[in-house]
C-alpha cells in the first residue's frame, strides 16, 4: 500500500513538473529566437551574411522544436500566454510554426541575392511571428 502510494505521489510530481518544465522550455526558446531574430536583421543589413545564415538555420530548427512543446496538458498555468484556439485547431497551428520553419530556410537561401534585404526579411521572418501571435498568443 506504501508502496502503492509513493508511486502515485511521484507520477503526479513529475507530470506536475513537466508541464512546468514544458511551459518555461518554451518561453525560453521564444525568447532566444526573438534576440536570435534581431541579430540576424542587424547582420544583415551589415552584409554580414555567412553569419546570419547560421542564425536563420538555428531559429528554423527552434521552430521544429517548438512543435513539440505544446502537448494538450499545457493549455493553461505557469504564466502562459499560449491562446486555446492553439488546441482547437492544432494543425493549422502546426502548419504555421512549420511554415515558419522552411520560410527561415528559404529566407537563407535568397538573403545574399536579395535587392531589398529588409524587406524579404520582414516578409520571411517578421510576418510569420505577427501571424502567428495574433491569434495563438495573449494579449501581454
Ligand atoms: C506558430 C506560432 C508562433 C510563431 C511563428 C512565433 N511565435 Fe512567439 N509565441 C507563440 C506563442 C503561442 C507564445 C506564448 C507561449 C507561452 O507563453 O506559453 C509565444 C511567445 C513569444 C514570446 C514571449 C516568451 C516569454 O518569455 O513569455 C516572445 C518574445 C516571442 N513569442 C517572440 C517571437 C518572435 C520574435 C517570433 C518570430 C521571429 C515568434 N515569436 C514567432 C507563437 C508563435
Amino acid at each position: 500500500m506504501y508502496l502503492i502510494i509513493s508511486i502515485l505521489i511521484a507520477t503526479h510530481a513529475h507530470s506536475e513538473q513537466s508541464v512546468e518544465e514544458i511551459i518555461k522550455n518554451r518561453k525560453a526558446l521564444f525568447s532566444k529566437n526573438y534576440s536570435t531574430a534581431k541579430k540576424v536583421q542587424s547582420l544583415s543589413a551589415r552584409g554580414e551574411f555567412d553569419d546570419a545564415k547560421k542564425l536563420m538555420l538555428e531559429m528554423s530548427e527552434n521552430y521544429k522544436t517548438l512543435i513539440e512543446l505544446f502537448p494538450k496538458n499545457t493549455k493553461e498555468g505557469f504564466k502562459t500566454e499560449a491562446t486555446p484556439l492553439i488546441w482547437e485547431e492544432k494543425d493549422k497551428f502546426n502548419s504555421l510554426m512549420k511554415k515558419s520553419s522552411t520560410d527561415m530556410i528559404e529566407l537563407a537561401s535568397v538573403i545574399e541575392e536579395s535587392d531589398n534585404v529588409r524587406g524579404v526579411i520582414g516578409q520571411l521572418m517578421w510576418s510569420n511571428c505577427k501571424a502567428c501571435h495574433s491569434k495563438y498568443r495573449k494579449e501581454h
